[in-house]
């Protein structure tokens, strides 16, 4: 059909979404995901593709949607997260040009890591693994029944910090291990405790809280201090939330049980760093959202709300409805 928009994909699209796309609009499929070496178009980089597939709708995912690509002729904008913090959402507002965007397109996956971490770090999984491999299963004459022994987490209180899309995800999967949850957040009016007091009452603290200026910081040393000596701290949120030099000396001090990490100030963590050597931590580097589900989710989310938006519709994840009016 000589009308059908093009749509310059380079977020990765699977799944009903994708079907839905190719129903709505011509598709320039070219996935950031797949390129070898990495390739993260600047606005500029971004601005002249647009230009060469004549593209008037844009879905990305990692690409910086700013000044140049503003220019381009634009009538939507799809980001693949759940905060589209790669778009200057306010200039497009500016331009009148429609943004979307994927919120809990992650939840289950980041939850799933979250027990993930949780459950190596409680009964040494890494460690044990390790073990095996290197012939070392009676390692300084003890059988691995001696240094393994730990707390089942069925009948422990684990605490949820951030109620949010993660939190809840997060909640019921810690409720099918048995375990009892609590949870603060000031915004949510199901949370059951203060910071404080949930603290001092959790066998384990998860972090799902975003970083926002209230929350950066908000662990430390002061928090850790007030947690339980044998407790775990779980984040696989986002390094801000925690002050890192005061939770490895709460690990040093043994006056936290372990942690499990699945973030770090500046996505990297030095191969020296005290916490890469303690045999009670585990560490993934920021792999929550990493699921072919997300994909497809956010492949869904932003497919409809286009759907909607050519149909001269409001969807709920549209950022700017200013736009519409
Ligand atoms: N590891 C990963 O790959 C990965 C992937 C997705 C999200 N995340 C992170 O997980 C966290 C949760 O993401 P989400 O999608 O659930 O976000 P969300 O916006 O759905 O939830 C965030 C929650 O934080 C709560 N909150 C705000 N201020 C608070 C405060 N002062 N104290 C306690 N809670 C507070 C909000 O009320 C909200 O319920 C974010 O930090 C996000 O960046 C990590």
């Amino acid at each position: 059909m000589a009308d059908r928009r093009t749509a310059l994909v380079t977020a990765p699209f699977r799944g009903e979404g994708l079907d839905t796309l190719h129903r709505l609009v011509d598709v320039v499929y070219d996935p950031w995901i797949e390129q070898h070496p990495l390739r993260i178009y600047s606005s500029e980089q971004l601005a002249a593709r647009i230009e060469e597939e004549g593209a008037t709708v844009l879905l990305v995912e990692t690409d910086s949607v700013k000044g140049p690509v503003l220019e381009q002729p634009l009538v939507a904008i799809g980001s693949a997260r759940g905060d589209p913090n790669n778009v200057d959402v306010a200039a497009a507002t500016a331009k009148g040009i429609p943004v979307l965007r994927a919120p809990g397109r992650n939840a289950d996956a980041v939850a799933e890591l979250t027990v993930a971490l949780l459950l190596a770090v409680n009964r040494g999984v890494v460690r044990a693994d390790l073990d095996v491999r290197e012939g070392e299963a009676y390692r300084d004459g003890t059988i691995p029944y001696q240094r393994f022994r730990a707390w089942q987490l069925a009948g422990r209180t684990v605490g949820i910090v951030g109620l949010g899309a993660v939190g809840r995800a997060a909640k019921w999967r810690f409720e099918g291990l048995g375990m009892t949850v609590i949870a603060y957040d000031p915004y949510a009016d199901d949370a059951t405790h203060s910071l404080d007091d949930l603290l001092a009452e959790a066998d384990v603290v998860s972090m799902h809280a975003a970083v926002t200026p209230e929350t950066q910081g908000l662990m430390g040393a002061a928090q850790f201090a007030r947690m339980k000596d044998d407790a775990v701290y779980v984040n696989t949120a986002r390094a801000g939330l925690h002050d890192t030099e005061a939770l490895t000396a709460a690990l040093q001090a043994g006056t936290l049980g372990g942690a499990g990490l699945d973030h770090f100030d500046g996505e990297h963590l030095a191969t020296d760093h005290p916490l890469a050597s303690m045999p009670n931590v585990v560490l993934t580097p920021h792999i929550g959202g990493a699921t072919y589900d997300t994909e497809a989710n956010h492949s869904k989310l932003l497919a409809d709300g286009l759907e909607q938006l050519l149909a001269g519709g409001k969807p709920d994840n549209l950022v700017n409805p200013e736009v519409l009016s």
